[in-house]
């Protein structure tokens, strides 16, 4: 079992969605049958992290709040705090700092979606390596993202953020393992020309200091854009064309904390009472063993 922290970052002023993201946080926004935010907490919560710290702006803070709570309906324990102005995403970890209480941490970006079965796996074996762990994806657009620079021998030389001409096609997707080290390396990364402490100048730091990992996602992995109208409207097709192929949920945080023994049976039962008129309480009711 992990003792790793986990943070989600899910501030930001979602501009590039305007103007749906105008009045509701972009985090909140639906991906077919459920907030997005779902997805990257499914995420941390497959990792096995219970104890987890949600990032928002104050603004959108109680929305987030009054679907999320205090997370105990899913046996799991949400610690809010605030980023008054989006100034990066490195500095989640400064001000995740207290919560972190010198424990290591996996962080997701509240616009992150993945989906694949080896991911718990993956994310098991970043669990236990030192140092710093993200993980790279094949993208056909990669100048859209920070993006791996392999040395020929297949090192990695640098992690570029959004580069006019991309040195590969390895997108650094938003889950970053790190270790207990994170709040006082990105305390010394200085603001860059947008005024913003850079992920990719807190992962420089593990580089340099030879502590950095880049695992790569395979093929088998979807990896959702959430960034652009169309792409939203993709992401959700794609959680649609799943769950009604398969049956099963995608992203389903009831199940998954059931499956880790965090939420009994009579738990289960209570969380789908309050859905009784959707597919989705019908869904969690059909997980308990007859
Ligand atoms: O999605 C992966 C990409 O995320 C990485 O490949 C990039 O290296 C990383 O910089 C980031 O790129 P984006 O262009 O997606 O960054 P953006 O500024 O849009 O922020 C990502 C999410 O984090 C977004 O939902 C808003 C939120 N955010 C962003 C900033 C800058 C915050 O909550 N606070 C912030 O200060």
């Amino acid at each position: 079992m992990t003792n790793r922290k986990g943070i989600i970052l899910a501030g930001g002023t979602g501009s590039r969605l305007w103007p749906i993201t105008q009045g509701v946080s972009k985090q909140l926004m639906p991906v077919y049958d459920k907030p997005m935010i779902y997805y990257p907490l499914s995420v941390l919560m497959l990792a096995g992290i219970r104890e987890i710290a949600m990032i928002t702006t104050s603004e959108d803070q109680a929305q987030f709040q009054r679907l999320l709570g205090d997370g105990s309906q899913w046996g799991i324990t949400l610690e809010w705090i605030v980023q008054p102005k989006p100034e990066g995403l490195a500095q989640a970890y400064v001000l995740a700092e207290s919560f972190l209480d010198g424990c290591a941490s996996a962080m997701v970006l509240g616009d992150n979606i993945f989906y694949g079965h080896g991911l718990p796996t993956q994310m098991a074996q970043a669990d236990v390596r030192a140092g710093g762990t993200v993980f790279g994806y094949r993208v056909s657009d990669p100048e859209r993202y920070g993006v791996v620079d392999f040395a020929p021998d297949g090192t990695v030389k640098e992690i570029v953020e959004k580069p006019a001409k991309a040195p590969s096609n390895y997108a650094v997707t938003g889950l970053y393992f790190l270790d207990e080290t994170a709040p006082a390396r990105a305390a010394a990364v200085q603001p860059s020309a947008r005024g913003e402490l850079e992920i990719a100048d807190l992962l420089e730091s593990y580089r340099h200091d030879g502590a950095l990992n880049v695992e790569l996602m395979g093929r088998g992995y979807a990896w959702l854009d959430t960034g652009t109208h169309g792409s939203l409207l993709d992401a959700g097709n794609f959680v649609r064309t799943l769950q009604d192929r398969q049956g099963t949920q995608v992203g389903c945080p009831e199940e998954i904390a059931f499956e880790q023994g965090w939420l009994t049976v009579e738990g289960l039962e209570a969380r789908a009472a309050i859905y009784a008129k959707t597919g989705y309480g019908a869904y969690l009711l059909g997980l308990i063993p007859r």
